[in-house]
Protein backbone atom coordinates (compact mmCIF):
# COMPACT_ATOMS: atom_id res chain seq x y z
CA UNK A 1 0.00 0.00 0.00
CA UNK A 2 1.82 3.55 -0.56
CA UNK A 3 1.52 5.82 2.37
CA UNK A 4 3.41 8.78 0.58
CA UNK A 5 3.18 10.26 -2.64
CA UNK A 6 4.92 13.17 -4.07
CA UNK A 7 4.03 13.87 -7.84
CA UNK A 8 5.69 16.49 -10.02
CA UNK A 9 6.34 18.54 -6.69
CA UNK A 10 8.47 21.96 -8.13
CA UNK A 11 9.86 24.18 -5.27
CA UNK A 12 11.98 27.78 -6.37
CA UNK A 13 13.52 30.44 -4.30
CA UNK A 14 13.65 32.89 -6.52
CA UNK A 15 15.02 31.91 -9.87
CA UNK A 16 16.79 28.94 -8.26
CA UNK A 17 15.07 25.82 -8.86
CA UNK A 18 15.19 23.86 -5.56
CA UNK A 19 13.06 20.78 -6.12
CA UNK A 20 12.56 19.82 -9.95
CA UNK A 21 9.63 18.05 -10.67
CA UNK A 22 10.26 15.32 -8.21
CA UNK A 23 7.66 12.44 -7.96
CA UNK A 24 8.45 9.50 -5.38
CA UNK A 25 6.37 6.96 -3.84
CA UNK A 26 7.22 5.58 -0.03
CA UNK A 27 5.01 2.35 0.69
CA UNK A 28 3.29 1.71 4.09
CA UNK A 29 6.30 0.59 6.26
CA UNK A 30 8.67 1.24 3.69
CA UNK A 31 12.40 1.96 4.60
CA UNK A 32 13.94 4.32 1.92
CA UNK A 33 17.74 5.68 2.32
CA UNK A 34 18.01 9.16 0.83
CA UNK A 35 21.52 10.46 -0.82
CA UNK A 36 22.89 13.27 -2.71
CA UNK A 37 25.45 16.24 -2.40
CA UNK A 38 25.09 19.01 -0.58
CA UNK A 39 22.70 21.52 -1.65
CA UNK A 40 20.70 19.15 -3.24
CA UNK A 41 17.90 19.51 -1.72
CA UNK A 42 17.30 16.78 0.50
CA UNK A 43 16.45 19.23 3.56
CA UNK A 44 13.71 21.05 1.31
CA UNK A 45 12.07 18.01 -0.13
CA UNK A 46 11.75 17.09 3.41
CA UNK A 47 10.38 20.51 4.22
CA UNK A 48 7.80 20.02 1.45
CA UNK A 49 6.37 16.58 2.98
CA UNK A 50 6.42 18.14 6.02
CA UNK A 51 4.19 21.38 5.02
CA UNK A 52 7.51 23.24 6.64
CA UNK A 53 8.12 24.42 2.79
CA UNK A 54 5.41 25.16 -0.09
CA UNK A 55 5.78 23.75 -3.19
CA UNK A 56 5.18 26.34 -6.59
CA UNK A 57 4.15 22.86 -8.64
CA UNK A 58 2.84 19.50 -7.69
CA UNK A 59 0.86 17.28 -5.07
CA UNK A 60 2.40 15.62 -1.62
CA UNK A 61 -0.65 12.59 -0.72
CA UNK A 62 -0.84 11.21 2.14
CA UNK A 63 -2.75 7.53 2.25
CA UNK A 64 -4.37 9.24 -1.53
CA UNK A 65 -5.41 12.23 -0.45
CA UNK A 66 -3.95 15.66 -0.77
CA UNK A 67 -1.91 17.38 1.94
CA UNK A 68 -1.03 20.77 -0.25
CA UNK A 69 -3.02 23.36 1.76
CA UNK A 70 -2.13 21.41 5.36
CA UNK A 71 0.11 22.61 7.75
CA UNK A 72 3.23 21.35 9.51
CA UNK A 73 0.78 21.14 12.39
CA UNK A 74 -1.49 19.21 10.69
CA UNK A 75 0.58 17.09 9.05
CA UNK A 76 1.81 15.89 12.41
CA UNK A 77 -1.19 14.93 13.40
CA UNK A 78 -1.81 12.67 10.50
CA UNK A 79 1.07 11.14 11.19
CA UNK A 80 4.27 12.49 9.61
CA UNK A 81 7.11 13.02 11.95
CA UNK A 82 10.21 14.78 11.05
CA UNK A 83 13.79 15.69 12.67
CA UNK A 84 15.57 18.35 11.76
CA UNK A 85 19.29 18.52 10.08
CA UNK A 86 20.11 21.45 12.83
CA UNK A 87 18.77 19.51 16.30
CA UNK A 88 15.86 22.35 17.30
CA UNK A 89 15.07 20.78 21.57
CA UNK A 90 14.17 23.63 23.84
CA UNK A 91 16.86 24.21 25.57
CA UNK A 92 15.48 25.59 28.65
CA UNK A 93 13.19 22.10 29.00
CA UNK A 94 14.51 19.11 30.11
CA UNK A 95 14.76 15.97 27.58
CA UNK A 96 11.39 14.22 29.14
CA UNK A 97 9.93 17.73 28.98
CA UNK A 98 10.65 17.95 25.03
CA UNK A 99 9.13 14.63 24.54
CA UNK A 100 6.34 14.97 26.41
CA UNK A 101 5.19 17.93 24.53
CA UNK A 102 5.70 16.08 21.71
CA UNK A 103 3.72 13.45 22.53
CA UNK A 104 0.86 15.75 23.93
CA UNK A 105 1.12 17.54 20.68
CA UNK A 106 1.63 15.53 17.93
CA UNK A 107 -0.07 12.32 19.39
CA UNK A 108 -2.66 14.60 21.40
CA UNK A 109 -2.30 12.26 24.34
CA UNK A 110 -2.78 13.67 27.83
CA UNK A 111 -2.10 13.33 31.57
CA UNK A 112 -0.85 10.27 32.80
CA UNK A 113 -1.06 8.37 28.88
CA UNK A 114 1.66 10.98 27.79
CA UNK A 115 4.06 10.51 30.18
CA UNK A 116 3.49 7.03 30.58
CA UNK A 117 4.13 7.54 26.17
CA UNK A 118 6.96 9.73 26.63
CA UNK A 119 8.74 7.22 29.05
CA UNK A 120 8.91 4.64 26.75
CA UNK A 121 9.86 6.67 23.88
CA UNK A 122 12.84 7.88 25.73
CA UNK A 123 13.73 4.22 26.69
CA UNK A 124 13.69 3.30 22.95
CA UNK A 125 16.51 6.10 21.94
CA UNK A 126 18.30 5.29 25.18
CA UNK A 127 17.79 8.45 26.63
CA UNK A 128 16.38 7.47 30.05
CA UNK A 129 19.42 8.60 31.99
CA UNK A 130 19.55 12.09 30.61
CA UNK A 131 15.26 12.38 31.19
CA UNK A 132 16.04 14.97 33.77
CA UNK A 133 18.69 16.79 32.31
CA UNK A 134 18.09 20.26 30.29
CA UNK A 135 17.90 19.41 26.59
CA UNK A 136 21.18 22.64 26.04
CA UNK A 137 23.14 20.14 28.03
CA UNK A 138 23.12 17.57 25.87
CA UNK A 139 25.94 16.55 23.35
CA UNK A 140 25.87 15.88 19.81
CA UNK A 141 24.37 11.97 20.20
CA UNK A 142 21.97 12.86 22.50
CA UNK A 143 20.64 15.93 20.78
CA UNK A 144 20.76 13.40 17.68
CA UNK A 145 18.83 11.01 19.84
CA UNK A 146 16.33 13.77 21.33
CA UNK A 147 15.51 14.83 17.58
CA UNK A 148 14.25 10.82 17.02
CA UNK A 149 12.76 10.76 20.11
CA UNK A 150 10.55 13.83 19.85
CA UNK A 151 9.23 12.99 16.10
CA UNK A 152 8.73 9.37 17.78
CA UNK A 153 6.69 10.83 20.52
CA UNK A 154 4.20 11.50 17.81
CA UNK A 155 3.30 8.50 16.87
CA UNK A 156 4.31 9.13 13.12
CA UNK A 157 3.63 6.16 10.14
CA UNK A 158 6.07 8.22 8.25
CA UNK A 159 9.22 9.24 9.87
CA UNK A 160 12.07 11.62 8.04
CA UNK A 161 15.07 11.54 9.23
CA UNK A 162 17.38 14.34 8.22
CA UNK A 163 21.21 13.29 9.27
CA UNK A 164 20.85 11.95 12.42
CA UNK A 165 23.90 9.76 12.56
CA UNK A 166 26.41 13.46 10.82
CA UNK A 167 28.87 13.75 12.91
CA UNK A 168 28.76 10.53 14.97
CA UNK A 169 31.68 7.65 15.67
CA UNK A 170 30.63 4.54 14.15
CA UNK A 171 29.90 2.85 17.50
CA UNK A 172 27.14 5.67 18.04
CA UNK A 173 26.11 5.05 14.44
CA UNK A 174 26.02 1.60 14.77
CA UNK A 175 23.63 2.45 17.98
CA UNK A 176 21.46 4.80 16.62
CA UNK A 177 20.70 2.56 13.35
CA UNK A 178 19.98 -0.16 16.32
CA UNK A 179 17.03 2.87 17.18
CA UNK A 180 15.89 3.08 13.77
CA UNK A 181 15.42 -0.52 13.39
CA UNK A 182 13.68 -1.12 15.84
CA UNK A 183 11.28 1.77 14.46
CA UNK A 184 11.03 0.11 11.27
CA UNK A 185 9.82 -3.54 12.70
CA UNK A 186 7.08 -2.13 14.27
CA UNK A 187 5.69 -0.93 10.44
CA UNK A 188 7.21 3.27 10.51
CA UNK A 189 8.02 3.94 7.06
CA UNK A 190 10.77 5.93 7.30
CA UNK A 191 12.70 8.00 4.66
CA UNK A 192 16.34 8.50 6.33
CA UNK A 193 18.83 11.12 4.46
CA UNK A 194 22.23 10.04 5.39
CA UNK A 195 25.74 11.07 4.14
CA UNK A 196 26.90 8.32 5.88
CA UNK A 197 26.01 5.68 2.85
CA UNK A 198 27.80 2.63 4.98
CA UNK A 199 25.00 3.52 7.76
CA UNK A 200 21.95 3.42 4.93
CA UNK A 201 23.32 0.78 2.59
CA UNK A 202 22.66 -2.58 4.84
CA UNK A 203 19.83 -1.78 6.38
CA UNK A 204 17.25 0.24 3.20
CA UNK A 205 14.84 -1.79 1.18
CA UNK A 206 15.71 1.03 -1.41
CA UNK A 207 18.04 4.10 -2.12
CA UNK A 208 16.94 7.19 -4.14
CA UNK A 209 19.19 9.86 -4.74
CA UNK A 210 18.92 13.62 -5.31
CA UNK A 211 21.22 15.66 -7.19
CA UNK A 212 20.46 19.45 -8.07
CA UNK A 213 17.25 19.16 -7.02
CA UNK A 214 16.51 16.19 -9.41
CA UNK A 215 15.92 12.32 -8.40
CA UNK A 216 18.56 10.81 -10.99
CA UNK A 217 17.93 7.18 -9.43
CA UNK A 218 15.57 5.05 -7.23
CA UNK A 219 15.84 1.33 -6.77
CA UNK A 220 18.30 -1.64 -5.00
CA UNK A 221 20.69 0.25 -2.92
CA UNK A 222 23.93 -1.45 -4.57
CA UNK A 223 21.89 -0.70 -7.99
CA UNK A 224 21.87 3.09 -7.20
CA UNK A 225 25.18 3.51 -6.22
CA UNK A 226 26.69 1.68 -9.29
CA UNK A 227 24.29 3.74 -11.69
CA UNK A 228 26.09 6.06 -13.88
CA UNK A 229 23.93 8.95 -13.11
CA UNK A 230 25.22 8.61 -9.04
CA UNK A 231 28.86 7.97 -10.02
CA UNK A 232 28.68 11.04 -12.05
CA UNK A 233 26.88 13.19 -8.85
CA UNK A 234 29.68 12.10 -7.18
CA UNK A 235 32.59 12.34 -9.26
CA UNK A 236 35.76 13.11 -7.44
CA UNK A 237 34.69 11.82 -3.84
CA UNK A 238 34.61 8.59 -2.90
CA UNK A 239 31.05 8.01 -1.07
CA UNK A 240 29.52 5.54 -3.96
CA UNK A 241 33.33 3.89 -4.34
CA UNK A 242 33.23 3.97 -0.40
CA UNK A 243 30.20 2.18 0.05
CA UNK A 244 30.47 -0.69 -2.86
CA UNK A 245 33.83 -1.30 -1.52
CA UNK A 246 32.68 -1.82 1.93
CA UNK A 247 29.88 -4.48 1.27
N1 LIG B 1 14.86 29.37 2.54
C1 LIG B 1 15.70 29.33 1.49
N2 LIG B 1 15.88 30.41 0.71
C2 LIG B 1 16.71 30.37 -0.36
N3 LIG B 1 17.42 29.29 -0.73
C3 LIG B 1 17.28 28.19 0.00
C4 LIG B 1 16.43 28.15 1.16
N4 LIG B 1 16.50 26.90 1.69
C5 LIG B 1 17.35 26.20 0.93
N5 LIG B 1 17.84 26.98 -0.07
C6 LIG B 1 18.78 26.54 -1.12
O1 LIG B 1 18.25 25.37 -1.70
C7 LIG B 1 19.28 24.45 -2.04
C8 LIG B 1 18.99 23.11 -1.40
O2 LIG B 1 19.15 23.19 0.00
P1 LIG B 1 18.87 21.96 0.96
O3 LIG B 1 19.14 22.42 2.34
O4 LIG B 1 17.53 21.40 0.68
O5 LIG B 1 19.97 20.93 0.47
P2 LIG B 1 20.44 19.55 1.12
O6 LIG B 1 20.42 18.54 0.04
O7 LIG B 1 19.65 19.25 2.35
O8 LIG B 1 21.97 19.86 1.49
P3 LIG B 1 22.86 19.30 2.74
O9 LIG B 1 23.35 17.94 2.32
O10 LIG B 1 24.00 20.28 2.80
O11 LIG B 1 22.03 19.30 3.97
C9 LIG B 1 20.59 25.09 -1.59
O12 LIG B 1 21.16 25.72 -2.69
C10 LIG B 1 20.12 26.11 -0.57
O13 LIG B 1 21.02 27.16 -0.49
MG1 LIG C 1 20.11 18.99 4.31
Amino acid sequence: MVLLELEEVTKRYGQLVVIDRVSLRVDEGELVGMVGPNGAGKTTLFGVISGDVRPEEGRVLLDGATLNRLGPAARCRMGIGRTYQVPRPFGGMTVFENVLMASQQGARLRGWESRHAAAIVLGRTGLQSLANRPAETLGLLGRKRLEVARALATRPRLLLLDEVAGGLTDLEVAELMGVVRSIRSEGVAIVWIEHVVRALIDTVDRLVCLASGRLVADGAPVAVLSDPAVREVYLGTDVAEDAVVHR
